[in-house]
């Protein structure tokens, strides 16, 4: 067997042997996840929205090829004729501006009207059920027949659904498609079979079965893959789509807000579009409905360093609010503070509660500023958006920001402003080589314990091999046992759509019908679905050639207090098995056995659309005596769950 822990009568530390080996509180909120719209994470993403540009506001803005009609084709397959045109005059409201004006002539034997080829296709399954909903605006013509349909690349119908409109002004129509075969590249056709002028907009079209059913919802399977992390919080909506490129383009929550059809779509940093149908809304319930703390993160006045491309002259491209603004600025922060936790009958509040969630979202963390660069311009507003939060909020637990990278001018003052101020959370970033995870195991060792603590919102190794994941792992080990002083940590980014990434690597690949997790993901899913909120030392003694941990490998023992259950991890990213011992006679009572779960391979293997399988955690239950040593084997991450809880409980 590669892999065995023999049981053995070995007599080793307890819980409290000396005092550096004494339990310690860490944090309860360790490991979780950032989310940024980035990659085709939102739109072609974890939104469940399959038709794109669905407002016909896509722009050269966004990206030099694309206009209203990207996505779209005019559609007039049966001889039929008319003219079509990208309207602006009389929109459905002022902050949707763009909608399509079909002047039909003869509707020919077919009709005429639009087809959408979706995200890279529209993916349906037979037996489902699809909500399809538009607004139109029947300007001349009477009582106009309309149908949509799903249809195959040769026209073949997968399922349709038809209806009337008569109504002069907007009006939305929603129909269910049923589909009855299966196909992962469908198109959406809307036609109009009489003549008439019509205005169109907002098409749309959800699986009927979205994660946890919500209306406007999320991507089942690609939420539910997330889900299964088991985050204690997740960051959003960015990274540096948060500061914009420049002040026009900094994300604006109360743009996300409200009816979609109302909202405020803009360029996305990444060079595509952002609908912002995923908006405030949905990611405070969406971090409700995985159990995960939300971690808002909103622009410090100012814009990406790197706007205009400006990094390739040195990160110029940082500008501000001007001050004038400032005030409604720090306003609009204190309502998103309202948004979250105020009462429903309080102005922000009534807005949640009008979106269907009464119940404040018990908003904890607040991001101020994501890795800027520290300047007056950035000092200055900073300061006055952290003044006002604290005064106002002091039960908010403000996150301050040092920097895009481990070290260097931003972030030393931005550390030093954070003293100044006592900001009680700092965000570091960084995206290393394996090694460098490996050497700096020991890096918040020396950090000061009374002072600001740290939240590493973005970090990885760069690739997705089992060797970089193990790098991570063992680094994730020595962040528990730092883990008094860092609070929180988070892997960046989280998914990304096959075809559309913008950045690389990232913790999920997808594409239109299947989700693939990478190793990394299974070394994050491991720390937050076996967190702890007590670290104990002293736990292990090593013997063999690895009598001492190199920086290679990493172990940690912690309690999580709610289930009672203790767990220990050893990540190994060396070339060598580590044999050791442990002692659990302290813990008291035990179960008779315990949760054994390996993650293990050749250190180059990786997960990938082809072989998405290649490296999979492998669990099994082992025996369990209070004195047992074990071995774990080169290139692995073990993690033994022990549930004492569940022994306590039955006493
Ligand atoms: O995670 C990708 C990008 O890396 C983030 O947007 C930015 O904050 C960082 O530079």
């Amino acid at each position: 067997m590669r892999y065995g822990f023999v049981l053995t009568a070995l007599l080793l530390f307890g819980f409290a042997a000396n005092a550096q080996n004494k339990p310690k509180k860490i944090s309860p909120d360790l490991f979780g996840i950032f989310f940024e719209d980035l990659s085709y994470a939102a739109d072609g993403g974890l939104y469940a929205e399959l038709i794109q540009n669905r407002s016909f506001e896509y722009s050269p803005a966004d990206n030099r090829d694309w206009n209203s009609l990207t996505a779209w084709k005019y559609q007039t397959d049966g001889f039929g004729y008319g003219t079509i045109s990208v309207e602006t005059a009389a929109p459905i409201h002022p902050n949707n501006p763009h909608y399509i004006l079909l002047d039909i002539q003869d509707e020919g034997q077919k009709g005429v009207g639009l087809e959408n080829s979706g995200f890279d296709g529209i993916p349906v399954k037979a037996g489902k059920n699809y909500d399809f909903s538009v607004f139109l605006n029947v300007i001349s013509g009477e009582s106009l027949p309309v149908k949509v349909a799903l249809v195959d690349k040769n026209g073949k119908e997968l399922g349709s659904s038809s209806f009337t409109a008569a109504d002069k002004g907007w009006k939305k129509y929603a129909e269910q498609i049923h589909v009855n075969f299966d196909n992962d590249s469908a198109k959406l056709v809307l036609l109009i079979k009489a003549k008439g002028k019509v205005g169109i907009d907002m098409v749309s079209l959800f699986p009927e079965e979205t994660f946890k059913n919500h209306k406007n919802g999320l991507r089942a399977d690609l939420a539910q893959v997330i889900a299964d992390i088991k985050p204690k919080f997740m960051r959003f909506p960015g990274g540096c789509l948060t500061h914009g490129d420049g002040v026009a383009n900094i994300y604006r929550w109360k743009n996300t807000i409200g009816p979609v059809e109302q909202r405020v779509e803009q360029r996305n940093i990444w060079n595509y579009h952002q609908s912002v149908g995923l908006g405030y809304f949905e990611y405070f319930q969406f971090c409700e409905d995985i159990g995960a703390k939300s971690v808002p993160v909103l622009a410090a006045g100012v814009s990406c360093q790197n706007s205009g491309g400006t990094w390739r002259i040195g990160s110029t491209g940082q500008k501000g609010i001007p001050m004038d603004e400032m005030k409604a600025y720090v306003q609009d922060v204190l309502d998103l503070i309202e948004y979250a936790n105020g009462p429903a009958t309080s102005t922000w509040g009534a807005k949640r509660a009008a979106a269907g969630h009464p119940a404040p979202f018990n908003l904890e963390y607040l991001g101020i500023g994501n890795e800027d660069k520290i300047t007056g311009v950035f000092e200055e507003r900073f300061r006055m958006i952290y003044d006002a939060v604290h005064k106002a909020h002091p039960e908010i637990k403000i996150i301050g920001t040092v920097g895009p990278s481990p070290n260097g001018e931003d972030f030393e003052k931005g550390w030093k402003l954070a003293y100044q101020l006592s900001v009680g959370i700092v965000d570091e970033h960084y995206y290393e080589k394996p090694q460098w995870f490996l050497k700096n195991t020991a890096r918040y060792d020396s950090y000061n314990r009374r002072r600001s603590k740290v939240y590493i919102g973005e970090y990885a190794s760069w690739g997705n091999t089992l060797y970089n994941a193990l790098a991570e792992a063992v680094y994730m080990t020595h962040l528990e046992r730092n883990g008094d002083v860092v609070r929180m940590a988070s892997y960046a980014p989280l998914i990304a759509r096959i075809g559309h990434t913008s950045w690389n690597p990232n913790l999920i690949y997808f594409n239109g019908t299947k989700v693939f997790p990478t190793v990394n993901y299974y070394v994050q899913q491991q720390f937050a679905a076996n967190a702890g909120d007590v670290y104990l030392p002293g736990m292990i003694k090593l013997k063999g050639e690895k009598a001492t941990l190199d920086t290679t490998a990493g172990a940690s023992f912690v309690k999580d207090s709610a289930t009672g259950d203790i767990i220990l991890k050893i990540a190994n990213a060396g070339s060598t098995q580590i044999s050791g011992q442990a002692d659990l006679s302290a813990i008291g009572k035990l179960p008779e056995s315990a949760t054994l779960t390996v993650v293990s391979g050749n250190p180059e293997a990786k997960n990938s659309a082809d072989n998405p399988q290649a490296v999979l955690p492998q669990s099994s239950t082992i025996k369990l005596q209070k004195k047992w040593a074990f071995t774990v084997p080169a290139y692995s991450l073990t993690v033994v769950r022990i549930s004492v809880g569940t022994i306590r409980k039955q006493k």
